[in-house]
């Protein structure tokens, strides 16, 4: 069968640089290792992008609060240099096939090993991107509670970008999606409704597009770890394609069941459109005489929303 008809592929039926933006249809799977993988697809395809990698947790001396993060198919245990090494590599193959103008969000969070710390800023400085921003997932629980730290229930979501020539800025947010403001609160998805270990919650890829992409142009999401499927859902639901690459062949099967079933995580994207509105403006409220702290009011009580999630 012709690639350009296929949904899912296996990395080892693809050629250098064979995967152009005219061949995606609704979007495609591509299984195989990340790095490989973006080996295949065309320079200046992407729009946008939004991930989770592995975080190189070193299983043994976690969480005893949740169960640990154990992957299928991949042990995440390598030396740390090896680890930062492979993800710059990865990330600028990510640059490489992103068009200029495009962005990528990528969640991390602080490590320690042995009393050392490794943040994500460590490597991402040794990356092609420009970092135009950090953000704080407060995602107000976490697995890990050992008395030598504050508990950490924060992890970090960096928004990288790609200029046009040698404009670092780009273009400026719309008012609705600013007022977000850079603490993103949201608990972690529920094991109950999602089996793989360290699933998006639904709401966060759809933040990124939904900030990033206009209504107008279909555009072209990437998610590298795409794990259970959840930023190729938020595209779909979204109206965008999408390319969502996992080397485990059992979680690319529930990104399949789920990209079938899109429809009933409708709700939730709703839930997060309601957010990118403004009923006034900062300005149109300080012209009217208006208090403009009650701008801030309303906007966090929207936030506190994401606590019952
Ligand atoms: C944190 S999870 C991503 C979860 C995803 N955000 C979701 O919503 O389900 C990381 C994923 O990376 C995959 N993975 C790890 N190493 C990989 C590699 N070298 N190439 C491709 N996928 C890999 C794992 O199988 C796992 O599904």
């Amino acid at each position: 069968m012709n690639i350009a008809d296929q949904h899912l592929i296996k990395d080892n039926s693809l050629e250098h640089k064979q995967i152009t933006a005219d061949m995606l249809g609704e979007g495609k799977l591509i299984e195989g290792d990340t790095l490989s993988v973006l080996g295949k697809i065309d320079d200046d395809v992407v729009n946008v992008g939004v991930t989770s990698p592995p975080y190189n947790k070193q299983e043994k001396h976690k969480g005893w609060l949740v169960k640990n993060v154990v992957y299928d198919v991949y042990k995440d245990a390598v030396p740390e240099p090896e680890y930062q090494q492979h993800q710059v590599d990865v990330l600028n193959e990510i640059y490489r096939i992103t068009a200029p103008g495009g962005s990528f969000f990528y969640n991390h969070k602080v490590r320690w090993d042995r009393g050392n710390m490794y943040h994500p800023m460590d490597w991402l400085r040794k990356t092609e991107w420009t970092v135009k921003q950090e953000i704080i997932w407060d995602r107000m629980i976490a697995g890990n509670i050992r008395g030598w730290r504050f508990w950490q229930v924060e992890e970090r979501i960096y928004w990288l970008y790609k200029p046009i020539g040698n404009k670092l800025i780009g273009k400026e947010l719309r008012s609705c999606d600013a007022k977000l403001t850079s603490i993103w609160r949201g608990v972690p998805e529920n094991g109950k409704n999602n089996p793989h270990p360290a699933p998006f919650p639904l709401w966060l890829p759809a933040r990124v597009i939904i900030s990033i992409l206009d209504t107008e142009t279909q555009g072209i999401v990437l998610d590298p770890y795409i794990g259970s499927g959840t930023t190729a859902v938020a595209a779909k639901l979204l109206g965008h394609k999408y390319i969502g690459i996992d080397r485990s062949e059992e979680y690319m099967k529930m990104t399949i069941d789920r990209l079938a079933n899109a429809h009933s995580e409708m709700s939730k994207i709703q839930e997060e459109l309601g957010l990118h509105q403004v009923e006034m403006t900062f300005k149109e409220r300080k012209s009217k005489g208006k208090n403009v702290g009650k701008f801030r009011d309303t906007d966090n009580n929207r936030q506190t929303k994401l606590f019952e999630r």
